[in-house]
C-alpha cells in the first residue's frame, strides 16, 4: 500500500472510494455527504464503528475526538472494513486540531499498524487489494505547518509502525520455527541498515563470561543459546549511548517448574522483550537518529529434561552473585541478570531492558498495559509523555525496601522469587536490581510487556497476538531526546 500526501483538495483528488471521520458524532461536517442514508442504517458514528455504503464507495468511521490515538483506532478500522472491498484506491481528508500534533503521523500509523495481518500459517489467504492512500492537506494551515514537514511526519510514521510490525511478526512466530539461531540471523540482517552492525555470541562465549545464569536456563533446550549484540552508530558524533536489553525466550516452558498446560500456551511471545530491542534498534537507525543504540537480546528456551536446571540449584552471574534457584519458572530474571552485566560494559547513558517477565504485572495493570520501574522518576516521566504520545499505555510500580527484603536467600546472595505471593512485578524488578551497579541505577528503567506483548482478541489498532508492546514508545521516546538536546 502506497500512502500518498497531496494538497490538491478531496473532491480533487481521483480514487475508486472515499474516507471520511465523523468526528465527535458531529455530522455536520462538508466530507459527510450521506447524513440520510447513515440514519437509515443507524449508524451513530460511536468510536470503532464504521459503515460502508458502498454504492457512492463511502467509509464513514466514528472517531471519538482528534487525538493522535483515536486518529490511530479510526484509521485502523477503516483500513479493516476496506478490506472487505476491491477497491484499489482511496483518498482521506487530514484531521488537524492544532497543526503541530503529529496528527498527519498518527493517521498514518494507523493505517499501517491496522494493515498487519500475521498469515504465516494459513494456507489461504484474502487477496487485500488497496495499492493507494491519498491524503489531502488541504483542510491544514499551510502557514503554520509546511507540505515538508507533512512528508517527514509521514516518513517517521511509516518506520515507527513497521518496526512495531516487524516485531510482532518475529513474536507470531511458532517456536519451532522461531529459535534463537533464527532471531540472531533476523538480528545479523539488519546490517543492511546504514551505521548498523551485529555480533552474534554462542555458549562458548557465555561460559567464557562466566554467565552462568543465561547459561542455566538454557541447558534443557535442544537449541543453542545466542547472546545479540545489536550497535547503531550516528554519521555525526553522538552525545548519548542507549542501550535497550530485550528478554528473548523464543519459549518458556517453565522449565521443571513446569507451567499447567493453559499458561504455557502462547508463551512464543516471552521473546517479545527482545523482539522490541531489536525493532527499536531498527526503527532508530531508519530515522537515522544521532544517538549511539545498543541492542542486547538474551536468546534462549527455557525447557525439560534430564540435564535441565533445577529448584535447589545455586548459579553464578557473571557479576559474581550467586542465585538460588527456587522456581524454574522465574528464568527471564536470570537471562536478563546476565545480559544487563554485559551492558553495563558498554557504559551508558540510558538502560532500559524490556521483558515480559511476570504474569503478576498482567495481574496488577491489566492485560494493555506496561509496567514501569526505576529509581529515576524524571526518566520515567520521560516515557509517560513518550508512550501518551504512542498511544501506547504504561503504569508505574514503585519499588521499596520492604519487598526488596522478600528476595533473601538462606544459602546464596540472592533467591530468583519471592517469599510472598504478592507484589510480584516489583520483586521480579527488585532482583534484576541486583544486577545494576550503583553509577547505573538512576540511568536504568526496567519495563515489563506481559500484558500487552502478546493479547489474543483485538484491541483498538492491534490484531489478536503480538501487538509490538514496547516499540512506538521507546521510538517516540528517542525522537523527544533529539529536540531536547
Ligand atoms: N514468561 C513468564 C511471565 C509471563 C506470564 C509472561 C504471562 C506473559 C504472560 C515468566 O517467565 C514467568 O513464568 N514468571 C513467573 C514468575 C514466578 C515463578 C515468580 C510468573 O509470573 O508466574
Ligand atoms: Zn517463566
Ligand atoms: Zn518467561
Amino acid at each position: 500500500m502506497n500512502i500518498k500526501i497531496t494538497n490538491e483538495t478531496l473532491e480533487n483528488i481521483n480514487a475508486q472510494a472515499v474516507i471520511v471521520f465523523i468526528v465527535n458524532k458531529d455530522f455536520n461536517h462538508a466530507w459527510i455527504k450521506h447524513k440520510k442514508a447513515l440514519e437509515a442504517v443507524n449508524f451513530k458514528a460511536e468510536s470503532e464503528e464504521a459503515v460502508l455504503l458502498a454504492e457512492d464507495g463511502y467509509i464513514y468511521v466514528g472517531c471519538a475526538s482528534l487525538q493522535p490515538d483515536e486518529l490511530r483506532i479510526a484509521a485502523a478500522k477503516a483500513l479493516k472494513t476496506l478490506r472487505q472491498t476491491s477497491y484499489k484506491s482511496v483518498k482521506i481528508g487530514s484531521y488537524i486540531e492544532k497543526t503541530k500534533d503529529n496528527s498527519m503521523g498518527a493517521l498514518i500509523e494507523g493505517f499501517i499498524l491496522g494493515s498487519y495481518e500475521f498469515t504465516k500459517y494459513k494456507s489461504k489467504t484474502e487477496p487485500f487489494n488497496l495499492e493507494e492512500l491519498v491524503i489531502s492537506t488541504d483542510s491544514y494551515n499551510q502557514n503554520t505547518i509546511s507540505l515538508e514537514e507533512l512528508q517527514n511526519a509521514k516518513n517517521n510514521a511509516l518506520i515507527i509502525a513497521n518496526a512495531a510490525n516487524w516485531a510482532k511478526e518475529i513474536i507470531n512466530t511458532a517456536p519451532y520455527d522461531y529459535t534463537p539461531i533464527q532471531m540472531a540471523e533476523d538480528a545479523q540482517k539488519l546490517t543492511s541498515i546504514d551505521g548498523v552492525t551485529c555480533k552474534i555470541f554462542d555458549e562458548k562465549f557465555l561460559e567464557k563470561e562466566r554467565m552462568g545464569a543465561f547459561l542455566a536456563v538454557n541447558r534443557a533446550s535442544i537449541h543453542p543459546p545466542r547472546l545479540i549484540h545489536l550497535t547503531y552508530t550516528p554519521k555525526e558524533k553522538s552525545e548519548k549511548r542507549v542501550v535497550f536489553v530485550g528478554k528473548g525466550l523464543t519459549y518458556d516452558s517453565g522449565g521443571l517448574s513446569l507451567k499447567p498446560s493453559d499458561y504455557m500456551v502462547s508463551m512464543k511471545a516471552d521473546k517479545s522483550g527482545g523482539a522490541a530491542a531489536m525493532a527499536i534498534l531498527k526503527g532508530a537507525a531508519e530515522l537515522k537518529l544521532p544517538f549511539e543504540i545498543h541492542a542486547i537480546i538474551g536468546a534462549t528456551e527455557n525447557m525439560i529434561g534430564g540435564n535441565a536446571y533445577k529448584p535447589d540449584d545455586v548459579l553464578t552471574a557473571k557479576n559474581g552473585k550467586t542465585i538460588e534457584v527456587r522456581n524454574t519458572d522465574a528464568e527471564g530474571r536470570l537471562v536478563l541478570a546476565d545480559c544487563l552485566c554485559y551492558a553495563q560494559e558498554l557504559k551508558p547513558d540510558l538502560l532500559i531492558d524490556m521483558a515480559t517477565l511476570t504474569g503478576a504485572c498482567v495481574v496488577a495493570l491489566g492485560e494493555y498495559t506496561t509496567g514501569v520501574m526505576g529509581y529515576n522518576d524524571k526518566l520515567k516521566h520521560e516515557l509517560y509523555r513518550a508512550a501518551a504520545q504512542s498511544g501506547e499505555l504504561v503504569n508505574n510500580l514503585s519499588f521499596n525496601r520492604y519487598l526488596k527484603k522478600l528476595l533473601k536467600s538462606n544459602i546464596a546472595d540472592i533467591s530468583n522469587i519471592s517469599s510472598s505471593r504478592y507484589g510480584g512485578a516489583i520483586t521480579a524488578a527488585l532482583f534484576l536490581d541486583n544486577f545494576i551497579e550503583e553509577p547505573y541505577k538512576d540511568k536504568w528503567l526496567h519495563l515489563d510487556i506481559a500484558g500487552p506483548a502478546y493479547v489474543e482478541k483485538e484491541w483498538g489498532y492491534n490484531q489478536s497476538g503480538a501487538s509490538g508492546a514496547g516499540v512506538r514508545m521507546n521510538l517516540y521516546w528517542l525522537i523527544n531526546q533529539k529536540g531536547d538536546q
